[in-house]
């Protein structure tokens, strides 16, 4: 179990790092600013923050630690999201119950703040506590996440998928990259932070692999079952922009079964492991969740 207390304090350490991190609104230039604070703050279930928080503290490290990797893998994600959004990619308007950047703001405002969100998270971690080589190693995990072997390299992926069929093996690769590469990440961020040893940075990675793979099948299966007021964005969009999905290959119990599959590969990574309940319950989160 992660007890609701532990929950609410994680969330209220993260939300307060960013609230400080990101640059006031009333400070020019206020438009980009704004954007940038729009894209971050109100919003969102903050689950990589929460998986830095409770790989972090599974692997002994002191929580004041993990603030900083906590926040920087938010503003890559709000990031990833902002670009996502843009017309040039799936051209939504509706995100995290609010008009996305490009409707808020205007399209190359959207485009800047992602862009300025990506390295404001950079330099979050390079100015963080910690030991100059944990700082590195952080960079490094969250740079390779991120760019053409991580989040990028997946949403290229999906960009070249959209109206095409692929092979099972293909549709994973995608998933793994685009949504599961900052999971793993975030995982691995914590994992670094407390200092663990090298089997056990291999159980929580082959946890997050399995998360990350979980967590986009629901995505998937939400757009279809979802409505867009519980999603907080549009659904039915896969279908109508025929983007390759675990359903839209495999269908609806297809790809249950196959999000059955990941959630059995979470528990089983994490058997032996001690002090893993939070990571157990943000496992069954990403599986059941509704929103
Ligand atoms: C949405 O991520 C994009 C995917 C990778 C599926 P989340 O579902 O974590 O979005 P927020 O942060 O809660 O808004
Ligand atoms: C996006 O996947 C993954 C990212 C890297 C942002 P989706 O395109 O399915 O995410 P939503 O459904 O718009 O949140
Ligand atoms: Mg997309
Ligand atoms: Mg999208
Ligand atoms: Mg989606």
């Amino acid at each position: 179990m992660l007890p609701e207390a532990e929950r609410a304090r994680w969330l209220q350490r993260v939300e307060a790092r960013l609230e400080t991190a990101l640059p006031r609104s009333t400070l020019a230039p206020t438009r980009l600013h704004a954007a940038m604070r729009h894209a971050v703050l109100g919003g969102g279930k903050r689950l990589r923050p929460l998986l830095v928080y409770a790989a972090g503290t599974a692997a002994g490290a002191d929580e004041t630690l993990l603030d900083a990797p906590a926040a920087a893998v938010e503003l890559i994600h709000a990031f990833s999201l902002v670009h996502d959004d843009l017309p040039a990619m799936d051209d939504d308007d509706l995100r995290r119950g609010q008009p996305t950047v490009h409707v808020a703001f205007d399209e190359a405002t959207a485009i800047l703040a992602g862009d300025a969100l990506q390295s404001l998270a950079f330099e979050l971690l390079a100015a963080a506590p910690g030991d100059a080589s944990l700082r590195v190693a952080w960079l490094a995990t969250l740079a390779q996440a991120t760019g053409a072997a991580g989040m990028c390299g997946g949403q290229a992926l999906d960009m070249d998928a959209t109206g095409q069929r692929l092979q099972p093996a293909a549709l994973q690769q995608l998933h793994a990259l685009k949504t599961g590469a900052l999971i793993r990440a975030s995982v691995r961020m914590g994992a670094l932070a407390g200092g663990a040893a090298p089997a056990v940075i291999a159980a929580l990675d082959e946890y997050a692999s399995a998360l990350g793979l979980a967590f986009q099948i629901r995505d998937d299966l939400l757009d279809i079952e979802g409505d867009s007021a519980q999603l907080g964005k549009t659904a039915g969009k896969d279908q109508a922009q025929e983007k390759s999905t675990y359903p839209s290959l495999l269908g609806m119990d297809g790809a249950r079964t196959e999000l059955a599959r990941q959630a059995q590969r979470m528990t089983d990574a994490l058997a032996g492991l001690p002090g893993a309940d939070a990571l157990r319950t943000l496992g069954l989160f990403a599986a059941q969740r509704s929103h």
